[in-house]
Formats: C-alpha cells, sequence, structure tokens
C-alpha cells in the first residue's frame, strides 16, 4: 500500500514541511549566568551543539515577562524577556547567531489566557463589574441567591473549578491555573493586540509560532454546562481533551481568529509558519486548523499516545497521513515534549525503555513531514521520578498530583557533578536536581562515543539530511512483514530506504533490502541477512 503527499516542495519558504524542529524547554536548557535557570545566553552558546545535532529549526518555550505560575505559559508582558531568561538584546543576539548557522526560530504564543499580574487583568480587578477593563477577559456573575455557586460547571485543565470568585461577588474564567485568567476573543481589542504582538515577534525575525492551546479562544455562547465533572461525578473533563466536545475547546468561530493572522504571516517573507497545539475531538476536525488560510501544522498527539505496539503505530501513521493528504500538509510527528512523561519512560523506563526509545527515533525520523524532538530526547533521558515533592513547581501538582516536573529537568552537558555542566563552570544550581545517573547521559559522555543515543541521532539527522528518499516529502510503501514487525519503504529513482522496526517478542531476521546505514542496536549477520533485535529499528539502502 502506497501513501503518497501531494507535492513535494522544497523552496525556501516551505522549510517547515520537512522540518526537524528541537523544542528548548529555555528554563531547563542551558544557563549562563549561574543562577541555576536556563537562559537566552545559554541557548545562544549551545546553537553549535544543536547545528551539529543537525535540527533544522528551534521552538523556545516561553521566555517573556511572567510571574512562573505556569513555567511562564502566564505571560505579564508579551513584548519583553523575563530577566530570568535575559533581555531583548540577548534576544536578537541569539537568533542572529541562529540564523548565520541556518537554524531558524519559533517562538510559542500563549493567546487563550494571560497572566494574573498582566496590566489588563490588573486593571480588569481594579475595575467595576461589567466595566470595559472586564469585557476583555470572561466574567460572570455567579448561580444561586447570592451568586455563591460557580457560573457553570466547567473545570481547569489542572483540576477543580475553573471559575474563581473576586471580591465583589463576580468570576472569572480560568481554563487553567486561577493566575491564568482567559481572554475573551469576540473583544476586538484582544485580537488587535495578538495581532500586533504577533508582528513584534516577526519584525524580529522570528521563523513561526507554536500556538499554546490553539483550540481554547473561542468559548460556547452562553457558557452552557458540560454536564459532568470531577466534583459531581467524580469524571474529569479532560477525559475528553481529543476524544469529544466541550463547550470551551474547538469551536468552530476560532478558525476566524486563524484566518485573521495567516495574512500576517504570508505578508513578511522567508516562509513564516505557525503550528497548533490544539485538541480536537477527531483528525478531521484537528485537520481544520490546516490550510494555506490557517495555520501550517497541527500537532499530531496520536503518535505521542500510540502504545509500544506494531499496530497502534501502523493505524497512528496510517490516519495521519492519510489526512495529511487531504489538507495538503505534512503530519507533524511528536514522541515528548514538556507536558508528557518522557518516551523512553513510557515505553517502559530503564534499559527496554530505553531501546524502544531509540527504535522510535529511527521509525520517526524515516516518516514523511515534520519531526519534533524535545530537548534531551537525543541523549535517552528517562522522566525523572523521584523528585521530592517540595520542589516541583507545576500548578498542577498541586491541584491534581499529577505533575509535568519529571520531564522539565535541566539538561546534562558535561561533567562528574550534578547539575552536569548546566551553568557556567563551579556553578552548583539548577532550579531541579539532576539524577547521578545522568553524568553517563551527559553531552560530553555521549559524544563521540559508538552506540551512544546521542550519536545515533547525529547519525539519523545526517541521512535524513543528505538521502534523497528522504530528502523531500514523497510516500511510504508498506511492505509485508511478520507479526510485530513494521517495515516500509521510500524511493528515490533507483535508491530504496527501508525502515524497520522489530516490536515483537523474538529476533527477526531481515533480509533482501541492502546495506544497513543506521540502527537502534547491534545486527547481526544471519542466513544471509541481519538479524534485528527485540525492539530495535534499522534503516537500509538499496539501490
Ligand atoms: C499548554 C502548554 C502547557 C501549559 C498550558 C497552559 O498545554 O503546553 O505547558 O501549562 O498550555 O498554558
Amino acid at each position: 500500500m502506497t501513501v503518497s503527499i501531494p507535492s513535494p516542495l522544497t523552496s525556501d519558504a516551505d522549510w517547515w514541511r520537512s522540518a526537524v524542529v528541537y523544542q528548548v524547554y529555555v528554563r531547563s536548557f542551558a544557563d549562563s549566568d549561574g543562577d541555576g535557570i536556563g537562559d537566552l545566553h545559554g541557548i545562544r552558546e549551545r546553537l553549535p551543539y544543536l547545528r551539529e545535532l543537525g535540527v533544522d529549526a528551534l521552538w523556545l518555550t516561553p521566555f517573556y515577562t511572567s510571574p512562573m505560575v505556569d513555567g511562564g505559559y502566564d505571560v505579564a508582558d508579551y513584548r519583553d524577556v523575563d530577566p530570568m531568561f535575559g533581555n531583548l538584546a540577548d534576544f536578537e543576539a541569539m537568533i542572529t547567531d541562529a540564523h548565520a548557522l541556518g537554524l531558524r526560530i519559533i517562538v510559542d504564543i500563549v493567546p487563550n489566557h494571560t497572566s494574573d499580574q498582566h496590566p489588563w487583568f490588573t486593571a480588569a480587578l481594579a475595575a467595576a463589574p461589567g466595566s470595559p477593563e472586564r469585557a476583555r477577559y470572561l466574567f460572570a456573575d455567579g448561580k444561586g441567591d447570592d451568586g455563591a455557586q460557580p457560573p457553570n460547571d466547567w473545570e481547569s485543565i489542572f483540576g477543580g473549578p475553573a471559575w474563581t470568585r473576586v471580591p465583589d461577588g463576580q468570576w472569572y474564567l480560568h481554563l487553567f491555573d486561577p493566575a491564568q485568567p482567559d481572554l475573551n476573543w469576540r473583544h476586538p481589542e484582544v485580537r488587535a493586540e495578538f495581532e500586533d504582538i504577533l508582528r513584534f515577534w516577526l519584525d524580529r525575525g522570528v521563523d513561526g509560532f507554536r500556538i499554546d492551546v490553539a483550540h481554547g479562544m473561542i468559548k460556547a455562547e452562553g457558557l452552557p454546562d458540560v454536564g459532568f465533572n470531577s466534583m459531581t461525578t467524580g469524571r474529569r473533563q479532560s477525559e475528553l481533551l481529543g476524544k469529544g466536545r466541550l463547550p470551551y475547546f474547538d469551536q468552530d468561530e476560532v478558525h476566524d481568529i486563524y484566518r485573521a493572522w495567516r495574512p500576517i504571516l504570508d505578508s513578511y517573507p522567508g516562509g513564516r509558519m505557525a503550528v497548533a497545539e490544539a485538541w480536537a475531538e477527531t483528525p478531521q476536525r484537528l485537520a481544520r486548523y490546516i490550510g494555506p488560510d490557517e495555520l501550517h501544522q497541527a500537532f499530531s498527539f496520536d503518535f505521542l499516545d500510540a502504545t509500544w505496539s506494531a499496530d497502534s503505530f501502523r493505524k497512528v501513521i496510517d490516519t495521519a497521513l492519510a489526512e495529511s493528504t487531504i489538507v495538503g500538509a505534512p503530519t507533524t510527528w511528536v514522541l515528548s515534549n514538556h507536558d508528557r512523561q518522557r518516551h523512553v519512560t513510557r515505553y517502559g523506563d530503564g534499559e527496554i525503555g530505553l531501546r524502544r526509545a531509540r527504535a522510535a527515533a529511527l521509525l520517526m525520523l524515516a516518516l514523511p513531514g515534520c519531526a519534533y524532538l524535545y530537548q534531551g530526547e537525543e541523549l535517552g533521558l528517562p522522566e525523572v521520578l523521584d523528585l521530592p515533592d517540595e520542589l516541583r513547581q507545576d500548578p498542577a501538582f498541586l491541584r491534581t498530583g499529577e505533575s509535568r516536573d519529571g520531564c522539565r529537568v535541566p539538561i546534562p552537558w558535561s561533567g562528574e557533578l550534578a547539575p552536569y555542566g548546566f551553568g557556567p563552570a563551579g556553578s552548583e544550581l539548577s532550579w531541579l536536581p539532576a539524577p547521578t545517573t545522568w553524568r553517563a547521559l551527559s553531552v560530553a559522555a555521549q559524544t563521540g562515543t559508538p552506540g551512544s543515543t546521542l550519536e545515533l541521532y547525529r547519525a539519523a539527522l545526517r541521512i535524513r539530511h543528505t538521502h534523497p528518499t528522504l530528502a523531500d516529502l514523497g510516500g511510504i510503501t508498506w511492505l509485508e512483514s511478520g507479526p510485530g514487525v513494521l517495515a516500509f519503504q521510500r524511493e528515490a529513482g533507483d535508491t530504496v530506504l527501508t525502515c524497520a522496526v522489530n516490536i515483537s517478542d523474538a529476533p527477526v531476521v531481515i533480509d533482501g533490502y541492502g546495506t544497513p546505514l543506521v540502527a537502534s542496536a547491534t545486527l547481526t549477520e544471519r542466513d544471509g541477512g541481519h538479524l534485528l533485535p527485540v525492539d530495535s529499528a534499522v534503516w537500509f539502502e538499496r539501490h
């Protein structure tokens, strides 16, 4: 079966179609001033590492002025850099160097909510119910005789009610933390403000935006109840994310916003793009965010959610490629990000998890489309599961007991002692502690080490960039393979690249696909073919 993707465009403006984008969680990437917190100058110093790794672009999580209640996804000033991360001049120096190295920069934009410290929200709190200041947010009167009940049954994604009452008796909506009040996107000033913010960063040379909670900005008219929540039935509304309809997500009107944004992006040269972090009921509804008059990409989290089984991967890949054919835009493959448990751990942790994660990387990087890597996955970092509770900073932890801190531990760069070169020489600080096992996983420890995960990523990315079969979008052809084995080909002229992944419970002999180019585990010769161990992947080349 052949699944093809339309018109493999590779001109500069279409760079994002087959790019490998590396997500930098700014706070945890590299600390240049020794305060234990990553910063923009730290990124700038490490650009050569990223260049050598072989990625095309970086996506930077929010570095704007913020009280950091939600790791910077609570923005108080959208046009400035938080002093913790540096200043605008540092941003400009970083992007200039990145561009000189051929690396593009995507920044995060957080339009669904501001920080409660944003001047608009402090003004709204100081103003009276019904005032123009309150109209930029979603204030409402409560239910019951004295208005002491929230306006509806909506639940915060971080747990608990999505409404908080202010001293004069009104309530305001926050789909996330109370420190992240939702904006009213039916208000023209809100729309105008964000269009201006886009231009502010486009003028500073950014190549794209990752749109946070891109499905959330419009809420159903009348703010209707969902009908259940964890307080009433014990069932959390967030269970419906990606599976069902909620009155506060994926409303049709949200698309008007992106139809207004696209001409702004298109008015700048060089292919400025936007990728949505969006959750919708079906892949079809997710695909509606993508198109020539809306956004360029939407993350497909189905690949990340696939379980470690050949059937599960095959299904997700086929669905994603079929969707991308319909919308004429490439799939975005993601295995990990700053919100989800790292895939080494999801796949079983320890040695097994790492073997599988390495195989998954070769699977992902052989697929057509754009791949998003999360910092540290190239080192095979696992989730840190045993962080002391008092160090955890994720606001969701206090409300639900679930914490995303374990995937946000600072990157180990070098040396014998934690934090392993995260800061300048001699610095012992890091905002979350790295486990002692990470000494062996540092960039320095893995560089030049045959068989290391870092060298595996480097090799795979080098081939991805230079191999004719992987250089454009092309399509894939599934091959007949035994149970638990995934095998597909990509072709260019006479050259064929075959990717095979063994997810069965026994080694398999793979024969007839040519010479191995890169493998996630050691192959041995057997019966004239190659023996592919359990939980491993290989790329072959044949002419
Ligand atoms: C997105 C971000 C997440 C953040 C939330 C609220 O899901 O990825 O980190 O907590 O939005 O802004």
